[in-house]
């Protein structure tokens, strides 16, 4: 998607997939990856999630990147944090505590900085991207991130048909050919979301979404 498409849903306050509490399927199935404490997690297409607040609560450091000013401004005020800002060619650093938000392009990011984050959290970012988009960030953005790299990807998967992406359905067989070369992939969990359920895509006539782990070779 342009970057524009994202400013606007942030300016106009469309942002249905921003939920009020951390996901259950991270507190679910985080504790079983067994991440030390202390790791960095790269949440790439952050948002202003909750779910960096829950893993800063398990005593990791976060680092997030959000294409959206507002979205890390928004962040840091409702839950009440002043960050200390700097600029650099990567964008406008945001650090409170051991969160730290860049205000980028996640693909602008370079090696040094994601070689050093041994933990990945991906909700709602990969499905945010269109196909093409898709390869770069599973074939480029994640081969920066170092051997030993483990985390979780929650996808959804509907038929296509039924509407346009934003968010895209992502089949379980396309996340495999995504990450083959230098992740070992693990389905944890495969859940229907009903209709109804504040989770559930407008449009789509099923949803389901389905959890990995990543572990980099
Ligand atoms: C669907 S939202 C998900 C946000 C968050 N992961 C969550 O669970 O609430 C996708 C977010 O990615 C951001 N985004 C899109 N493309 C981006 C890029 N290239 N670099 C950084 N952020 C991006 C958008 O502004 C938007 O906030």
């Amino acid at each position: 998607m342009h970057p524009d498409f994202w400013h606007q849903r942030w300016q106009q306050n469309q942002i249905g997939f921003h939920q009020h509490t951390p996901t259950p399927l991270l507190q679910k199935h985080w504790p079983a990856l067994g991440v030390p404490a202390g790791t960095r997690v790269f949440v790439p297409l952050c948002g202003k999630s909750l779910d960096m607040v829950w893993l800063a609560a398990q005593g990791h450091r976060v680092l997030g990147v959000e294409l959206s000013q507002l979205a890390v401004e928004q962040f840091f005020t409702e839950h009440g944090l002043q960050p200390v800002i700097h600029d650099s060619p990567l964008g406008r650093h945001h650090v409170a505590g051991n969160i730290e938000i860049i205000c980028g392009d996640a693909f602008g990011l370079d090696a040094g900085l994601l070689a050093g984050c041994s933990a990945v959290y991906d909700r709602a970012a990969l499905v945010a991207l269109p196909p093409a988009m898709r390869q770069r960030y599973a074939g480029e953005l994640h081969a920066r991130l170092p051997s030993g790299c483990r985390g979780l990807l929650i996808t959804l998967e509907y038929p296509q048909q039924d509407r346009d992406g934003p968010p895209f359905s992502v089949s379980e067989d396309e996340v495999r050919a995504l990450y083959a070369d230098a992740w070992s992939v693990d389905l944890l969990e495969r859940r229907a979301i009903p209709a109804g359920h504040p989770g559930f895509v407008n449009g789509a006539s099923r949803l389901e979404t389905a959890v990995f782990r990543l572990h980099r070779q």
